[in-house]
């Protein structure tokens, strides 16, 4: 059935047994675009089993060969980045060059994982016991870093393949398997990218990607017995996962609210830019995105008069045209950031542009004197909106920022060094940017999120870690 994509488990690619599918809509055309199999629970438990099975194997394929593997896999996906493009732009309305960025970023971040991993699983330590008060120097302690079993990772609709590698490289290296679960939207984009993974020649069974609907295997999955790991980015369900998974280790990253607190003696130019870079690329939809700024009453008018200036040259439109403002990702989504904008305007927010939506479209928007008392000063829009809170005081701003039930990442503007770090110390923030829009990147910096954003840290070294576990072994002499 040519129209069906296939799942991918014991290394072939296969229908489900059920013969349903789930439809993928096309955000800007709004119609089904293609279709991915909807795999049953036995489906899902074959492939665990298969991954338990292969994960023995290959913890125990030197390093150096996953490694290797590793390395043509990306070279593989670098070579494959047109087609998978093409699917992100009618999955998700990526916008095409991005799509691109998107592809070639996930090769880099393969093969820089490829060479993490050979460094740091390459060392383990050694110990000796004397050290600790009443011990001769009679034990010796050898310890590695040994692979924690099956890791399910699931990553979000906005990067369907970079945050999909992200969680698989880490796990492989380290000699865990995988199983994969795609969003929906970007599902396909994720098979083309298994594919290439399936090309490189890696043994059966320790990558699997499994698709279907939520409702039917969600659960299923993350409370599976046979998962070791749960690397999870998305939304809200990372928290019901997180209640309902077992005693395993997990990697969440569930959103933020990132706030861009600008002082009065900061680049106004390099603050609008980094504004709309970072509040409106992808039409707002990365959980990094510049969710609220907040702005000394002082400068106020300036910035957004520069903002604005900059909004108005953003091009609205559909993703093959490259256009900066692409359909957001399903009408539910269009509905959600409406029902915001509308909240906003209630209560009087001051809008610089006028709202406009055409189905998923929704234009750029920045909403000024936004107050705590309106939606949007809290939520997350996940769209192409941006409310500005004035401040009379930096104290204010943290306050605010720091209310929030999100702490993903945040940013400062001022050209005083030194402010800007006790500022940073003051935002309880997994990360605190100074002079630039948040962003996850470079892939293998620190990337964590407090409170609601998510459990434990993320980025390649910090990836490659949290998918191990120490083994020591102890010689004690006579
Ligand atoms: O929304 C996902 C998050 O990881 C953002 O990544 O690269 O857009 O900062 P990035």
């Amino acid at each position: 059935d040519g129209d069906v994509y296939k799942y991918y488990s014991e290394g072939e690619w296969r229908k489900a047994v059920s013969g349903k599918s789930v439809a993928i809509i096309n955000p800007t055309t709004r119609k089904t675009q293609y279709r991915v199999q909807a795999c049953s629970q036995e489906e899902v438990n074959k492939a665990m089993e298969i991954a338990k099975s292969a994960q023995k194997i290959w913890a125990k394929t030197p390093l150096w060969k996953r490694a290797e593997l590793l390395h043509k896999a990306a070279a593989i996906l670098k070579e494959h980045k047109a087609p998978i493009a093409e699917c992100l732009v009618k999955e998700i309305a990526k916008p095409a060059k991005d799509a691109v960025t998107e592809v070639v970023r996930s090769g880099d971040l393969v093969s820089y994982t490829a060479e993490e991993g050979v460094r740091i699983l390459g060392e383990g330590k050694f110990l000796v016991s004397d050290s600790f008060p009443g011990n001769e120097r009679s034990k010796y302690c050898l310890t590695s870093k040994i692979p924690l079993g099956v890791i399910l990772a699931i990553p979000p609709f906005n990067y369907p393949v970079n945050l999909a590698v992200s969680k698989i490289a880490p796990a492989l290296i380290a000699g865990n398997s995988i199983v994969l679960k795609p969003p929906t939207q970007g599902a396909v984009s994720a098979l083309h990218m298994v594919h290439c993974f399936h090309l490189a020649g890696f043994p059966k069974g320790v990558i699997s990607c499994v698709t279907g609907k939520g409702s039917e295997i969600g659960d299923f999955l993350t409370m599976h017995p046979g998962v070791n790991c749960i690397s999870f980015t998305g939304g809200d369900t990372g928290v019901a996962i997180s209640k309902k998974a077992g005693m395993i280790p997990l990697q969440m990253e569930l959103g933020g609210k990132d706030a861009c607190i600008v002082l009065e003696d900061a680049d106004l130019d390099l603050v609008a830019a980094n504004i709309v870079k970072g509040g409106f690329s992808y039409s707002g939809q990365r959980c990094t995105a510049v969710k609220v700024v907040l702005a000394m009453e002082s400068i106020a008018d300036t910035l957004v008069e520069k903002v604005n200036a900059k909004v108005a040259k953003l091009t609205v439109g559909p993703p093959e045209d490259d256009c900066d403002i692409t359909p957001v990702v399903s009408e539910s989504s269009a509905n959600f950031i409406e029902g915001l904008v509308m909240d906003a305007k209630q209560k009087g927010a001051t809008f610089c542009q006028e709202y406009r939506r055409e189905g998923n479209l929704i234009w750029p928007l920045l909403l000024d004197n936004v107050r705590p008392d309106m939606r949007i000063a809290w939520e997350e829009p996940f769209g192409p909106v941006l409310p500005v809170l004035r401040i009379n005081s930096v104290e204010e701003g943290i306050h605010h920022c720091n209310a929030s039930n999100f702490g993903l990442q945040g940013c400062v503007f001022t050209r005083d060094i030194n402010k800007a770090i006790l500022i940073s110390d003051a935002m309880e923030t997994g990360t605190v940017q100074i002079n630039s829009a948040p962003a996850r990147g470079p892939d293998h910096f620190p990337f964590q999120g407090l409170k609601d954003s998510g459990i434990g840290s993320q980025g390649i070294t910090n990836s490659i870690n949290m998918m191990t576990k120490i083994k020591s072994t102890v010689i004690n002499l006579p």
